[in-house]
Parts: structure tokens; C-alpha cells; sequence
């Protein structure tokens, strides 16, 4: 496939469109090598990645509902079994990942920050050229200290977003952007 049909054809695909199946872990490795080839000032290669698949995305899964639950009740409203299974949806992820990025000091933060997101757009758009799917989340408390503990990364550490990763079926619902005409300025 063209480079320029791959970019425009990716997709974020959801939870409520994984079959639950598992994606081989030779392609999310083909799709980490893709990663590891974005663009990095000095050379840093800030990109972090935690895995979880099985027990482990499971237990994530449950600490997601554990914190929904207590926002939810902190609020006066009560827990439904509405709100439980938009997360059972998540379990059919075949992989979740946690996207971080490592401040090496060595270069401006947000030239790290920027660096890690070429990476996961690299990943993304392997991952779908192998035939996966999946969309980038900052849902369930992913800038939170909480979170940032429980993932055990370091204080030049931060979390950047999650990626759920799946297997999909049926047919991906076409995306819009408005024509980009309107977001260059030519200085000519
Ligand atoms: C940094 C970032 C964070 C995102 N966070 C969420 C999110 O929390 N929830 C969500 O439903 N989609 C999230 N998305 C996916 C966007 O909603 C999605 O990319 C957008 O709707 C365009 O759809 P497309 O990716 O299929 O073109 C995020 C995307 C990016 C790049």
C-alpha cells in the first residue's frame, strides 16, 4: 500500500469493535520497531512502553472501574451495571498499552513529549498496516499521580496516554477532518 493511503486511511478503533482476540505479539513487535525509528532530538529516545495483556490487563482494567466507582459515588450518583460494562468492552482488548515518555534532561520536555507522540503514531500506523487496530486514550486517570504510581514509572516519567490494541470486526466507520486548506498560512 502507498504510504499516503495508509496515513489517511487509519483509524481509531474502539473497544466495542474488537472481537477479543489476541494480536501476535510479532506484530506489536514489528509495530515497536516502527516506534523506535521516529525522530529524536540527540538521538534520546524518550518512547516507553508498558505492555499488559491477560491477568495483568485485567487487574488494569479493575483499577480503572475501582477509580470510576469512586468518582461516580463521590459525586451522589450510584454505580450501574451501565458503567460496568462499557469496561467489561475494554477486556476485549487483546493488548493495553501505557504510552510514556522518559525526560532525558538532555533536550527541552516538549521536544520529548513530541518525539514520543511521532513514535506512537509509527506504531499505530504499522499495527494497522498488519491489520490491528486500536485508538489512543487519556481517559481513566492516565495524568494522575495515582495512575502514574501504579504503572511504577520514575519522576522524569510521564504517562502519556494508553493504547488498546485489538483485533477488529465488522466494518470501521469512516473519520472526518475538516480540509486543511484552512490550517496552512503560506508565506510565499
Ligand atoms: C492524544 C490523543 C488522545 C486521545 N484521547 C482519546 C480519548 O480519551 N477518548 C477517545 O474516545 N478518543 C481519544 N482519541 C482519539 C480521537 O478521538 C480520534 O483520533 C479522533 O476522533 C479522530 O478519529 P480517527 O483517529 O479515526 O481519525 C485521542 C487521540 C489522541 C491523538
Amino acid at each position: 500500500m502507498e504510504v499516503q493511503d495508509i496515513l489517511l486511511q487509519r483509524r481509531s478503533v474502539y473497544p466495542r469493535q474488537f472481537s477479543g482476540q489476541s494480536i501476535p505479539k510479532e506484530a506489536l513487535l514489528k509495530a515497536f520497531e516502527s516506534a523506535n525509528w521516529a525522530p529524536t532530538h540527540k538521538r534520546t529516545q524518550p518512547w516507553r512502553f508498558i505492555v499488559y495483556s491477560g491477568d495483568p490487563m485485567n487487574k488494569l482494567v479493575d483499577q480503572w472501574i475501582m477509580m470510576a466507582k469512586r468518582n461516580t459515588e463521590a459525586k451522589g450518583e450510584a454505580w450501574t451495571d451501565v458503567n460496568a460494562a462499557k469496561f467489561d468492552l475494554m477486556r476485549k482488548s487483546s493488548h493495553i498499552l501505557v504510552l510514556a515518555c522518559h525526560y532525558s534532561g538532555l533536550v527541552p520536555e516538549v521536544e520529548e513529549t513530541c518525539a514520543t507522540a511521532a513514535a506512537v503514531q509509527n506504531f499505530w500506523l504499522s499495527l494497522q498496516d498488519q491489520g490491528y487496530h486500536g485508538y489512543w486514550s487519556t481517559g481513566n486517570g492516565i495524568f494522575g499521580e495515582e495512575m502514574h504510581d501504579w504503572f511504577g514509572l520514575a519522576e522524569n516519567e510521564k504517562a502519556l496516554g494508553y493504547f488498546l490494541a485489538g483485533v477488529a470486526e465488522g466494518v470501521i466507520p469512516p473519520s472526518v477532518r475538516k480540509p486543511v486548506d484552512g490550517l496552512i498560512r503560506w508565506m510565499e
